[in-house]
């Protein structure tokens, strides 16, 4: 068979693309062009292994590479689980480590101990209702945002939020704690499910190669 079809990679704009392309280099495939801060380009090929880069908005990377318009995709587990798409999650690539917690002020704690109707502020509503519907069985009010979450309990939106914790930089700058701990997150490669059967030799093998350079082997 041959290979002259382009592998298509969507990439999740901002740090963890600049991540993502540091572990494809690691493997000897590079994409000069776009680590020019300059561009405005979106789209990005290597020719050496006929592969083409795309950059998109996160949450947007699950749905191209669902419908195929990207092979594979390199995405947070945090919208993975949030979008909730039919694709494979092949592998955890180790960057983007963070946490997805339940925060608010410390007396807030006491609200959820006590299983109070409270309102809950997030970016991931799925993650949330899912958390506190599902795991904690704790009726909630859930209010979509979309960013600066740490707003909302300091305004009086809501009671908590839901929302990734990394350093913690910003709810310590915000006066606010984790109250519970949701789930560890970090990047995921994922694969549409149609390209895993059709393109299954040069994924399998770029996948061997992405294990081979994380150590994970
Ligand atoms: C994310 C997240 C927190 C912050 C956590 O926001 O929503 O606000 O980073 O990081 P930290 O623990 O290291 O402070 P992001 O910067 O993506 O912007 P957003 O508020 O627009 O979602």
């Amino acid at each position: 068979m041959g290979n002259d079809r382009y592998l298509t990679i969507a990439l999740g704009k901002g740090r963890l693309a600049k991540k993502a392309l540091e572990l494809f280099e690691n493997i000897g495939i590079t994409c000069d062009e776009m680590k020019d801060p300059n561009t405005r380009k979106l789209i990005f090929v290597n020719e050496e292994y006929k592969l083409r880069f795309f950059l998109a908005k996160g949450p947007d990377v699950p749905t191209y590479v669902e419908y195929g318009a990207a092979d594979m995709g390199i995405v947070g587990e945090d919208t993975i689980l949030e979008e909730a798409r039919n694709i494979y999650e092949v592998l955890d690539l180790g960057f983007g480590k963070c946490r997805m917690c339940v925060c608010g002020p410390k007396g807030a704690q006491d609200l959820l101990n006590h299983q109070e109707l409270i309102r809950v502020a997030t970016k991931y509503p799925r993650i949330a209702k899912d958390y506190f519907y599902n795991q904690k069985h704790q009726t909630v009010e859930i209010i979509k945002l979309n960013g600066s979450i740490e707003l909302a309990p300091i305004v009086g939106l809501s009671e908590v939020i839901v929302d990734i914790v990394e350093t913690g930089n910003t709810l310590r700058e915000n006066g606010l704690d984790v109250l519970e701990v949701v789930c560890p997150l970090s990047a995921r490669m994922v694969v549409n499910q149609v390209s895993m059967k059709m393109e299954n030799e040069r994924i399998t093998k770029l996948i061997a190669d992405l294990k081979g350079t994380l150590g994970q082997n």
